[in-house]
Formats: structure tokens, sequence, C-alpha cells
């Protein structure tokens, strides 16, 4: 598919087709329309309600075995709808602020939204109800969505001199891709039952999925949104980044390749090798924190929760391996509260995240629309576009929700994952409304004569740069 050249209304008819034409000054070129990651960001908060509904729903029969289907569609609508969907929006909106390059195609991107969206909830949804055709069509979307992800960021990627950031998410979007297809293969083994998936070979899709492509993909960002978002300026050039991201990428192809193949010590030795890129990947985030001139706030609180879930997911995981050979039941019951803290690792940091860029987004939005003024009539700013109290009782129901699921699958406790559900439910629905109601009211009474008019005359040019912008002191 190619270029849109101008034809999305959005993406208006200058020379960068698949970028934001209309976007206020300060924005990077070659962003694409803001309907593009926050459509993404929006299906992720959805995806998050149906994965708390599925946990709910699952909660007695991932009890003693985590492998039964109610719990691979309950975790598929986490890691597809939810976690998958959230770091396509980020890929969408940050592979052209990092490399200075605009996407492919802004249709291919809506393509591939739609495409995710479909994929995502039919897999789950044809596990649950054992309707072998939908499984099978959710295979086929996905295989199609990874590709169009793939040949959408190519030119972008293919930018060099850009360091950590892009060496990782080229690594991350291969995976995505061997993610995709394995999800077709196990799509189409559930119709033809080519090979036994028992045994550990069911969790190389987690593995590549879960390290290879969302992890790595965060990782690779957060070398860049740091320097902003923390206002952490880094004397001369750290290494952690860079290693992060080798050692994660070689460590997940290394452990994938040793569990698809029942070789164990090729398996631990992958292990070990994405251990030390996790370490490397947390050595990164502690030499950012320490040399931060923003004080601590609830996004630094969101992303330091996010780091302790991931230690807690690799003692976990550590646990469950040693324990799995003498003591299978507990040792399933360890790994599959691992996956969770994996899990929570990321939904932590992208709720968190989503706080900071959502609004960051929704401004400049609302300033190409002419709209400047909040609705106190001063100035508007990021945090006028939501509520703080609510983001704090959505970090609190987002990590409640991750240790209910992750308490409930380690003590075989049905009610802590039936709570941890109705928490992941309560935190989609506090993120999506809160960071939408505040930016729809603004546009609602723009539309008004009386606060259009008011819009123009607060559009001054002394509000030409977003307010806070953040600026990027990465020193590398
Ligand atoms: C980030 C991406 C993904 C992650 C982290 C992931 C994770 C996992 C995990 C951990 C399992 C093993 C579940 C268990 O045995 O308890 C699994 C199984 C499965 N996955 Fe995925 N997955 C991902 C993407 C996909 C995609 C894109 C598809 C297809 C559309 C898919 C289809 C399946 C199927 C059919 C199974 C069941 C295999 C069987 O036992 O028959 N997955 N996945």
């Amino acid at each position: 598919m190619g270029a849109d050249h101008g034809h999305d209304d959005e993406a208006g008819s200058t020379s960068k087709p698949a970028a934001w034409a209309r976007r206020p000054p300060g924005v990077p070129a070659g962003v694409p329309p803001p309907s593009v990651p926050l459509g993404f960001l929006a299906a992720a908060a959805v995806g998050l309600i149906g994965c708390g509904v599925a946990f709910w729903w699952a909660r007695a029969a991932g009890i003693p075995d985590p492998t039964a289907d109610p719990v691979v569609a309950a975790t598929h609508f986490g890691v597809l709808a939810t976690l998958a969907m959230g770091v396509l929006g980020a890929v969408h909106q940050f592979v052209p602020v990092i490399t200075g390059r605009s996407l492919r195609s802004v249709r291919l991107a809506r393509a591939t939204l739609a495409l995710w969206f479909g994929a995502a909830w039919m897999l789950p949804l044809g596990i649950a109800t054992e309707q072998l055709a939908v499984t099978a069509v959710s295979g086929a979307l996905a295989g199609l969505a990874v590709v169009a992800l793939a040949v959408n960021l190519a030119p972008a990627l293919a930018v060099s001199g850009k360091g950590a950031p892009v060496t990782g998410l080229r690594y991350a979007v291969g995976a995505a891709v061997v993610t995709g297809f394995l999800g077709v293969l196990f799509v189409g083994n559930r119709q033809g039952h080519w090979f036994d998936p028992a045994g550990h070979v069911d969790l190389t899709m987690g593995v590549v999925g879960m390290f290879g492509w969302l992890g790595l993909s965060y990782v690779a960002v957060a070398e860049k949104l740091w320097p902003m978002f923390f206002l952490a300026h880094v004397p001369g050039r750290h290494r952690a980044g860079r290693f992060a991201v080798h050692l994660m990428a070689s460590g997940t192809a290394l452990l994938a390749a040793g569990l698809g193949l029942e070789q164990d010590a090729l398996a631990a030795a992958g292990a070990l090798v994405l251990a030390a890129g996790l370490g490397a990947h947390l050595t990164s985030l502690a030499i950012h924190v320490r040399h931060r001139r923003r004080r601590a706030d609830l996004h630094l609180v969101f992303v330091l929760t996010s780091a302790l879930w991931l230690v807690a997911g690799t003692g976990l995981a550590a646990a469950g391996a040693a324990l799995i050979g003498s003591s299978p039941v507990t040792g399933a019951a360890l790994v599959a509260a691992a996956g969770c803290a994996f899990g929570g690792w990321l939904l932590v940091t992208l709720v968190g995240h989503a706080h900071k860029v959502v609004p960051f987004i929704v401004w400049s939005a609302l300033r190409s629309r002419g709209i400047a003024t909040a609705p106190s009539g001063k100035p508007l700013l990021f945090a006028d576009l939501y509520h703080h109290r609510w983001a704090v009782a959505t970090y609190g129901a987002t990590t409640a929700g991750v240790l209910g699921l992750c308490l409930g699958f380690a003590a075989s406790w049905s009610s802590a994952i039936a709570a941890g559900g109705w928490l992941l439910v309560v935190a989609g629905v506090l993120a999506a409304a809160n960071l939408s109601i505040v930016p729809l009211r603004l546009l609602r009474s723009s539309a008004t004569p009386a606060g259009a008019a008011s819009g123009a005359r607060a559009a001054t040019p002394g509000l030409a740069r977003p307010p806070q912008m953040p600026v990027a002191p990465t020193g590398r």
C-alpha cells in the first residue's frame, strides 16, 4: 500500500504525506495525526476492561492448571487487546519522533489498528467459546497486522545513527513479526494438531511476544522518553541502554529456541542473557532517576512500580523453573504468577506513560483547532486535561489488580484472581474516562459560537509552543 498523498483529512495535503500537516509549532515533524495513536490507546483501554472481565470469568479454571483454555483466553485479552494494542499506539507515535521520518502511510496505520483489533478480540473469544473458525480468522488477521506494521515502519527504522532506541525498535518489530507467525502456527495447530504444545513449547510464544516484542519496545522507547519525562541529563555516554537492547534481543532468541526445541541448557543460557539485559535496563532507569531534574511525581511512581513488577516476575520465574521438575503444580502456578508480574511490568508503565503522552497529543490536537484556554479561562496546560486524583486512583487500581492476579495464581486463590480482574476493569474505565472527558468537553464547547470565539481569542502567540514541552537532553 502506498502513501496517502494527502487525501486523509487530518493528514492534510502538504509534502509530508504520512505526517500531521496541521500540527501546531513545537510538535516534531513526521508525527501522524492524533487519531492514530489515540485510536490504539483507546482500544487498549477497552482491552483492559475485557481482560479484567475475562480473568474474573476464568478465576476458577486456572486452578490447578493455569494452561486451561479460559486462562489462555484471558491472557490473550491482556497481551493482545491491551499491551500489544498500547505498544502499537506508542510505536506509531514515537518511531516518527525518534527517527525524524514519517510513517509510510497513515491509512496503513489505521488498517493495522483494525486488523489488530479483530485479531486481539477474536482469538480469546474463539478460544473461550471453542469456535475453531473464529480462532483461525484471528490468526490470519494477526499475520496481516504484523506485516502491515513492519511495512509501515521500515522506511523510518532504516535511518542510521539514532542509537539504542532505533536498534531496539528494529529488533522489536522483527519479534512482532515472529510472534504473529507463531500465532498463525499455534492457531493452525488447534485445527490440525500438527504438534504437541505441551511441555514448555507453548511458552516460546510468550517469551518472544512478551520480551522480544512488547518488552523490547518499552526498553527501546524508554531510552528516549526518560530523558524527556524525568528531565534527566546523563553526563557522558552511558552504555546501559545499549547493553539492554542487545542482551534482551539475544537472550530472548536463545530462550525461545531452547523452549521450542526442548533444549534445557540452551533455554537456561538464554534466560541468563535475558536477565542480564533486563538488569541493564534497570541500571539505565537508576541512572536516569539519579540525574533527573523533575521532582518526584506520579509518573515516577508508575515507572518505579513497573520496575518492581519486573523484579518480582524474574524472581517468580526463577522459582517456578527451579520447582517445575520436582513439584509440577507449584512450579506451573509460580510460572503463571511470573507471567502476571511481567504483564504488570508493562501494564503499569503503559498506563503511567499514557497519562503523560495522551495529554500531550490531545493538547496539540486542541491547539490545532484553536482551543487554547482551560475551562477556568486560563491558558490550557497538560495538567488541565485530566484529574490528578483520578490518575492516582487509576494507579492504585492497576497495581492492586496486578497484585490480585499474581497472588491468585501463585497461591491458587480464585477470589484473588476475581478481585484482580475487577480492579483491572476499574483501572480501564478510570483511565479511559479521565483522559477523555475534559478534552471532549473542550471540543464540544468550542463547537458553540461563543466557545469558538473565546478559543480564537486565546490562541495567542505566547502559546505557540506546548507548555512544559519536553526537551530531550539525551547526551547520546
Ligand atoms: C505479545 C504476544 C503474545 C504473547 C505474549 C502470547 C503468549 C502466549 C502464552 C504464554 C501462551 C501459552 C499459554 C498456556 O499454555 O498457558 C500462548 C498460547 C497461545 N497463543 Fe499466544 N501470545 C501472543 C500472541 C499470540 C497471537 C498473535 C496469536 C494468534 C492470533 C496467539 C495464539 C495462541 C494460541 C492459539 C495459543 C494456545 C496454544 C495451545 O495450547 O493450543 N498468541 N500465548
